[in-house]
């Protein structure tokens, strides 16, 4: 493994300030964005939008990785660059989800685990040749109140960790994204009490796996109601109860922690990011992974649009700004204009 190849990659990507573009949608999922602005996912309207976003005037200012899907590693700008050369000209990190999706955990309590193990070194060398420093996977947990259970916390923490072995064994920095679903009515305490249990366990499985923690970014969702949950937790409340359960479980090794969105709106995960970095100072950089909370706005501008492109880069350019704000806690309601 060559852990200074790790410390290059995590050091291009964890800059102050900056955060990493999910739009690893697969085409399922992009699908339905695209179905939303009654647009047909063809292979050219996925790339054309991909390069709507990567080519966005100045978003090498706050973006400092982009989180590929297959289909996009693969694919050109109209410049006949790949997406891979040309985010790494503007100084972008290349990333690819590497995940094959989420199936039934038999035995459990109807719950998911995620597969994609197998041939993972075969295929993070072929992603490798083109382009990729750096991987994620994402593990799908609900809360209720008998849920997540033991099994399906340690199954998911186990896949994890032998994803980010292999990752880093390929010189590949591997996002560690463990996902507690918005999904529900569980309270902001059920959430905390179900983050702390499955973060402790993927630490302990990480730590067995022998995952060098300087070499990870961690993705986790944020301490948050069940969005059937009444009344609505202060934007204060989900900043502390965060910060709180990361400071008990997340060791002060890992660099990043580069939130996911999980379905919050973008003001509201904006104003999320930037409420724990009013509360500084913290052991490692909090920052944001978001794919919905920095899309959502550049999507219904666009349209699908020719004409409305440059509309929907400068909304686009505005989110990354703002949560680049977020980043510093120096975000406020006067700024969303
Ligand atoms: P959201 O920010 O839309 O949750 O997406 C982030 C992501 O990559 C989920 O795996």
């Amino acid at each position: 493994m060559s852990m200074h190849e790790l410390e290059a990659t995590i050091a291009q990507i964890a800059v102050p300030g900056k955060g990493i573009l999910a739009a690893d949608e697969s085409t399922g999922t992009i699908g339905k964005r695209f179905a939303n602005i009654q647009l047909e996912s063809t292979a050219e309207t996925r790339r054309a939008y991909r390069e709507l976003l990567f080519t966005t005037p100045g978003i090498e200012e706050f973006v400092s990785g982009v989180i590929l899907y297959e289909e996009t590693l693969g694919q050109r700008a109209s410049n006949t660059k790949l997406f891979s050369e040309l985010l790494a000209e503007l100084g972008i990190v290349p990333g690819i989800k590497v995940d094959k999706g989420i199936t039934h955990l038999p035995n459990s309590r109807d719950e998911k685990i995620t597969q994609g193990l197998d041939n993972l070194t075969e295929r993070l060398a072929t992603y490798k040749e083109m382009g990729a420093r750096f991987a994620k996977w994402r593990a799908v947990l609900n809360v209720s109140a008998n849920t997540p259970s033991c099994l399906s916390v340690r199954a998911n923490a186990q896949a994890l960790a032998r994803y980010a072995a292999i990752c880093q064994d390929q010189g590949i920095v591997p996002i560690v994204e463990p996902e507690l679903l918005m999904d529900g009515n569980h309270s902001l305490e059920r959430c905390a009490e179900a983050t702390e249990k499955t973060l402790y366990t993927v630490f302990h499985e990480l730590h067995k796996h022998g995952v060098i923690l300087e070499g990870i970014i961690l993705k986790p969702s944020m301490v948050i109601a069940g969005t059937e949950y009444t009344p609505k937790s202060s934007i204060e409340a989900v900043a502390q109860a965060t910060v709180k359960i990361l400071r008990r479980t997340v060791p002060a090794a890992v660099p990043t922690i580069n939130f996911l969105s999980g379905g919050q709106s973008s003001e509201v995960a904006t104003a999320h990011l930037n409420a724990m970095n009013a509360t500084k100072p913290h052991p490692w950089l909090l920052s944001f992974s978001y794919g919905r909370a920095l899309q959502d706005i550049c999507l219904r501008t666009w349209q699908g649009k020719p004409e409305n492109m440059k509309a929907a880069q400068q909304a686009f350019y505005k989110r990354a700004k703002l949560n680049s704000a977020a980043c510093k806690g120096q975000y406020t309601q006067t700024m969303e204009g």
